[in-house]
Formats: C-alpha cells, sequence, structure tokens
C-alpha cells in the first residue's frame, strides 16, 4: 500500500511556489519590498525563502542584533498570505565575525588560511563558530516561533567543502579513534607498510594534501567520510536550538544535486524534508534536451529516495538563466513550467527558483529571476513564472503522494570516492556518475519509476536492482544482494564490481569478492580501451534475452570465467575473442546479470527493455513513448496523478488507453493526446 505523506506545513496544504528572497539587499528603498509583495501575488508566489545571506544585517556588530526589518518583512509576508522558509544565516559570516575570531576561516590543503570573502567556507570544527551559529539560530527561533507566515527552516544553503585547520585535524584524529580504537587496526585498513607509511602515533596522522598524504586510498577514503561527518555535526549543532523551540517547524538544508563533497545519505537521516537546487544545463551542445531531462530526473529521484519515497522540496531553479557557467544560455519559452512540472512529477511538493528578484550589484546581479532589473511584470519570465504558479494551484490532490517503484538504481557516493582513487584499467574515463545516469535512462524513456538509493539501502520491495560498477561493496551489501536474488529478485551489476571492502582494501581469493557466488563469474583480468581501441561483444543466438547484435564497446572491460553462469554475450576480437562478456546466472529464485564491459546506450536499452518485457516490470503508461518524452505517476492510492512531458522541440504524440481526466482543465482526455514542444499533460485516473 502506498503512503501518502503529510504536507510540509499543516498551516498550507499546497504545493509552495516561490523562490529565494533577498530584501536585506533593499532596505533602503521599501517602496521595492511593497512592490515584490505586489507582484508576488501576481505571480502566485505563497512562499519565500528569507534571510540566507543576512547575517550582516541581522547582527551588524557583535552580540547587537537588529530584527526590526525583518519583523516588518515578515509581517507583510503574512499579512498577504505569503509564508516563509526562514533560514539560519550561517552560510555567510559578516566581516567583523572573521576578522575578530580568525579561527572562523576555513584552511585550504595546503594548510594556509583563507582571507575574508565569498561564502560557503566556514571552518566545521570551530567551536567560536558554532557558537555564534547557535545564539543567532536560537534568537532568530525565539523571536519567530509564533509567527504566522514561519513554516519551515532552511538551515544554512548548500553545506560544501572542507576545513584541514588543527582544530579539523584534531577532530579528524578523534573520529578515527572512535572508528579504529587502536594504530594498530587504523595500520592494517589503511594498509600503511605501503610506501613506509606506518603510523605510530595518532598526532602524526593529517588529513589528505596534494602537497603531502595523497596516497593512502583507506585514509582519503576515512577523510571524506569525516567531512560527511563533520558537516552533519554542524548541522545538528545548529538545529540544536531550533528543534528545541520549535519542535513542530520541519527543518531542510539545500543539497547540491549529484555532488559527492560529503554523503548526502547521511544528512537526510536528521533533516525533516530533503531539498535540492535544480539547474539544468539546458541546450547545451553535447546532449539532446531530453538527456538534460533524464539527468535531471535521476537526481529528482534521487531526493525522493534519500527519505524512502517523502516528497521532497525542489528548493531553487532558474528562472530564465543562470550566471556561473561560462555560456549562460537562456531557457527557451516553456522550460520553466516544465522543469517545474517535472519536479513535482518525481516527487517535490515545492517548485522555489533562485532568484525571486535581481540584485544591482556582486556576483549574481544577472543571474536569472522573476522580477529583473527593470522591475517590469511585463516580461516573458514573469508571465511564464505566473503561469507555472496558477497551474500548480490546480495540484492540491497531489501534495504528499508518491511512487513506489519496482527499479532501483545503486549511486552510492562513498563508492564513488573509492573509484576515484582507484587506479585500476582506464582512470580518465571512470565516468561513474555518467555510468549510473546510463543504466537509468533506458527506464526514464519507457515511463518505468526508479528509485535511486546507495548501497545501505533496504532492498526488500524492488523486482530489479542495478548497481553499476559496484567497486566497493560496503558493508553488508553483498549479503542484501545475496537475499534479494536468492529471494527472486533480479540483479544487474557490471565490470568494475566487487574489487574492494568498505576500506578500500581489494578482496582476496578472485574479484567480484563476495559477488562471485551471486554472479556465477570470475573477473580475472582488466583491460583499458583507448578512444581508437575497436572491440565489441556480440549476443549469442538463441539467448535468454530475446535479441541478438553486435555491440560497441569502449573505455574498460573485464575478461572473466563463467562458473556458474550462463553466457549471454562474447567478446568479438584482441586476445579475449570467445570469452563471455554478458552472463546469466540464476541463484536461488532470482537471476543476476553481468555485464562484463562498457557499452553504448545502444546496447543498454536493448537489454533493459528485454529485462522490463521478462520480468513484468509496471510502466507509468502501456503504450511505447516518443524519444524524448517521460511518463511519470504519483499516487495517493486511490487515484494516480500522471506527468507527460515533452523534452523536445517537437510536437509528439502519445496514446493512452485508460480513461483520464486532465487535472488542469478538468476535460477528459481522449485516446491520443498530441504534446507541444516543451509541453505536458497532467492527468488523473483511478490507481492501477
Ligand atoms: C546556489 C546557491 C544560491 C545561488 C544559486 C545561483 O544554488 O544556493 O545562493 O547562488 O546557486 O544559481
Ligand atoms: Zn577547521
Amino acid at each position: 500500500m502506498v503512503e501518502k505523506y503529510k504536507p510540509i506545513s499543516p498551516k498550507y496544504p499546497h504545493i509552495l511556489h516561490g523562490g529565494d528572497y533577498n530584501p536585506d539587499q533593499w532596505l533602503e528603498t521599501p517602496e521595492i519590498i511593497d512592490e515584490d509583495i505586489r507582484l508576488m501575488k501576481k505571480a502566485h508566489v505563497n512562499v519565500v525563502s528569507l534571510g540566507i545571506f543576512a547575517w550582516s544585517k541581522l547582527e551588524p556588530e557583535e552580540g547587537k542584533f537588529d530584527f526590526s526589518w525583518l519583523d516588518n518583512i515578515m509581517d507583510k509576508l503574512a499579512k498577504n498570505g505569503i509564508y516563509v522558509i526562514l533560514a539560519t544565516p550561517s552560510g555567510a559570516r559578516p566581516i567583523w565575525l572573521a576578522k575578530k575570531y580568525p579561527e572562523v576561516l576555513r584552511v585550504d590543503d595546503e594548510r594556509q588560511r583563507q582571507l575574508y570573502g565569498g561564502r560557503h567556507n566556514h571552518c566545521l570544527t570551530s567551536p567560536i563558530y558554532r557558537e555564534k551559529v547557535r545564539i543567532i539560530n536560537t534568537k532568530l527561533a525565539e523571536r519567530y516561533k509564533d509567527h504566522p507566515a514561519l513554516i519551515a527552516w532552511h538551515i544554512s544553503n548548500e553545506y560544501s567543502g572542507e576545513c584541514h585547520c588543527p582544530l579539523c585535524q584534531e577532530a579528524f584524529r578523534q573520529f578515527l579513534k572512535n572508528k579504529y580504537g587502536t594504530l594498530e587496526k587504523l595500520n592494517h585498513e589503511w594498509w600503511t607498510s605501503f610506501w613506509s607509511h606506518s603510523i605510530t602515533d595518532w598526532s602524526q596522522i593529517e588529513s589528505p594534501s596534494k602537497k603531502g598524504e595523497f596516497n593512502l586510498h583507506g585514509l582519503k577514503l576515512d577523510w571524506k567520510r569525516f567531512i560527511t561527518h563533520q558537516t552533519v555535526d554542524f548541522f545538528k549543532n545548529e538545529i540544536g536550538p531550533i528543534r528545541r523551540i520549535t519542535p513542530n517547524i520541519p527543518v531542510t538544508t539545500n543539497l547540491m544535486g549529484l555532488c559527492p563533497e560529503y554523503d548526502q545519505w547521511e544528512m537526510a537521516k536528521v533533516e525533516d524534508i530533503v531539498s535540492w537546487d535544480n539547474y539544468p544545463e539546458w541546450h547545451n551542445d553535447y546532449q539532446k534536451t531530453w538527456e538534460t531531462a533524464a539527468a535531471t530526473a535521476f537526481s529528482h529521484d534521487l531526493n525522493r529516495s534519500l527519505k524512502g519515497g517523502r516528497p521532497f522540496m525542489m528548493m531553487e531553479s532558474a528562472p530564465g538563466n543562470i550566471n556561473w557557467r561560462n555560456i549562460n544560455k537562456l531557457q527557451r519559452p516553456g522550460i520553466i513550467e516544465l522543469q517545474s512540472m517535472q519536479a513535482v512529477a518525481h516527487g517535490s511538493d515545492t517548485v522555489q527558483y533562485f532568484q525571486w528578484r535581481k540584485g544591482r550589484g556582486g556576483f549574481e546581479k544577472f543571474h536569472g529571476a522573476v522580477v529583473g532589473h527593470s522591475g517590469s511584470e511585463n516580461t516573458r519570465i514573469f508571465s511564464e513564472v505566473s503561469k507555472v504558479g496558477e497551474d500548480l494551484e490546480k495540484l492540491d490532490a497531489v501534495v504528499g503522494t508518491t511512487v513506489k517503484p519496482e527499479v532501483a538504481v545503486v549511486f552510492d557516493y562513498q563508492n564513488l570516492w573509492a573509484i576515484e582513487d582507484a587506479r585500476i584499467s582506464n582512470c580518465e574515463s571512470m565516468n561513474y556518475t555518467k555510468t549510473c545516469i546510463e543504466h537509468y535512462t533506458p527506464f526514464w524513456k519507457k515511463g518505468v519509476p526508479v528509485d535511486v538509493i546507495n548501497e545501505m539501502a533496504d532492498l526488500s520491495g524492488y523486482k530489479l536492482v542495478i548497481a553499476p560498477m559496484a567497486y566497493m561493496l560496503r558493508e553488508g551489501f553483498a549479503e542484501r544482494i545475496d537475499k534479494f536474488v536468492k529471494g527472486g529478485g533480479t540483479f544487474v551489476t557490471t565490470y568494475l564490481s566487487g574489487f574492494v571492502n568498505d576500506n578500500d582494501l581489494c578482496w582476496l581469493g578472485g574479484f567480484p569478492g563476495p559477488l562471485r557466488k551471486i554472479l556465477g563469474i570470475w573477473d580475472e583480468e582488466q583491460d583499458a580501451l583507448y578512444p581508437s581501441d575497436k572491440n565489441s561483444i556480440v549476443l549469442n543466438e538463441g539467448n535468454e534475452l530475446g535479441f541478438k547484435g553486435s555491440f560497441d564497446i569502449k573505455d574498460m572491460c573485464d575478461i572473466i570465467h563463467a562458473e556458474k553462469a550462463q553466457v549471454l554475450a562474447i567478446y568479438k576480437s584482441d586476445f579475449y575473442k570467445g570469452k563471455p562478456a554478458l552472463t546469466v546466472n540464476n541463484y536461488g529464485k532470482g537471476h543476476a546479470y553481468y555485464i562484463a564491459a562498457r557499452t553504448g546506450t545502444d546496447f543498454l536499452d536493448k537489454f533493459y527493455s528485454s529485462i522490463i518485457e521478462k520480468f513484468g516490470i509496471k510502466k507509468t503508461i502501456d503504450s511505447e513513448l516518443p524519444e524524448g518524452v517521460s511518463a511519470e505517476y504519483r499516487t495517493d492510492g486511490e487515484n494516480d496523478f500522471v506527468f507527460i512531458m515533452n523534452f523536445t522541440e517537437e510536437t509528439k504524440t502519445v496514446k493512452i488507453t485508460d480513461q483520464y481526466k486532465n487535472m488542469l482543465d478538468g476535460n477528459p482526455e481522449s485516446e491520443t493526446i498530441q504534446i507541444p514542444a516543451y509541453g505536458f499533460k497532467l492527468l488523473q485516473r483511478n490507481a492501477k
């Protein structure tokens, strides 16, 4: 049974629509603030994120607070029916704080303390910074705890980066003491006898640096885990007073898509709601628009999966353009609403933009905004945003609904960190993230819902689990896969899987280590292919997948022995000509597939189409979707809300077989629907 979740706030159980609002940049012109409110209402904005970078306006001098301007704005917003996601300001600190307490400034890996400037650059450990953050957060929570506008907390902003100061070094050593207990154990797990790096005193341990320790992979992996731990710990410090004073107001911190700076799964455990900032590079010259859409969908699905299907928030997205890439192309008409509906389709209960109004100065003055420097509401962007707001008002029934996919793709940050250090076969083209997206895309194309999980996830409930390049097998992962396949599940993995354990020590006794038995293969050697090297895999006649042909391979491939597995395809040339390249092992009640070489998407499309058919995996709609059209759904158990979206530059035709109602105009939808370029249909049907 599919669970329906509570809305973000009971105060306003609707899809939230709004964005980052920086009135602190406009305090000298109060008339602009009044105008903003008029325009927000016109654009159907019902929420703003406030005060994200406002620390120097809230505490202009140490211990001297000024909340009057914020009181005024919060009151005005409340009076006008606009809710507030109130930020804690730790993402950027005032100058006075850095000057008086230099320990709050971050130290880089070359042990250089940074000067004041920028943002997102505080020490993660500094007790002074933590204390200052706690003080201002306490004041904010106490002051606004009963404010009618407050519906959620936006903690800091896009936590990222690392600090190598002495305080962080000491905290790192403590983290390691807790993890390993003894130096003997640590030396073993880090394999420090390599190049004579044995550690004889805890104080000798230093964070990784290109100018220092950079070759002990176990140390580097633990440093990443420490950064995750310290970031989450910093977050816990921030939310301490907030949870105490406002226990019923949810907290979130905006994540950055697939950014591997820290393990977002650990943050998701602590926050109440997941939120993330979505900036696809639409209309680029290296992908089709729908490929950008598929990659974006992958991120949305990850964010929904972070809390087991709970709706998330798209905390930021660009209205029109961004400004931080070198080429900042305008979003073509229709994209703002299409990317907004895509977020909702995958489980977002909000559509929020960065930013409401363009500032006059500074780095982001030309970043897309709902209101530009003209101040006019008669703009393309303003009317596109208003249309989004109008349409979202018709989607109340979608709030809190989710989807329970039968398919999961494993994308694991810790595995990614390990792969980046792997120094095996083709180190130039590891492309772990890209590969995971390539294994996800065949499902997106067919409208099959997918969860994006990590290696620690519970696998019960899935029919198909795909773990591309599962190089590092984290604790218990192989056992969970074993149980999953024995119980009847289908598992797919690839080349470069099952090489190291949780601490980056190679499995002994033959790769893919503990997956060997499940897959029924032994991976003996790993080859790298230069771009000019040519080889392919050839499907065996009469294989169980039901398709034939030869498919080019690239970048890397493994030379394997089918011990128990059945061979479905073989290599075409080179000294491993005729050896297995694709296998399946019947294991318990289930099946375990192994793809030994990196292929193109031509093979993946065919392979997964066959798997979808063979194992009866459910699609959002029965008919085939034309290229570039995606179909997703959310359900409350009684009704399915189906989003069909056209991410191409042409009109597309889609056939539907069930009885549908158009959610925007209430009319029934006929069997053949036309969707214009960058258009979409929001449909409702009885739950299937
Ligand atoms: C990030 C930040 C915002 C803003 C946008 C610009 O996501 O969180 O403050 O800088 O980028 O795209
Ligand atoms: Zn530090």
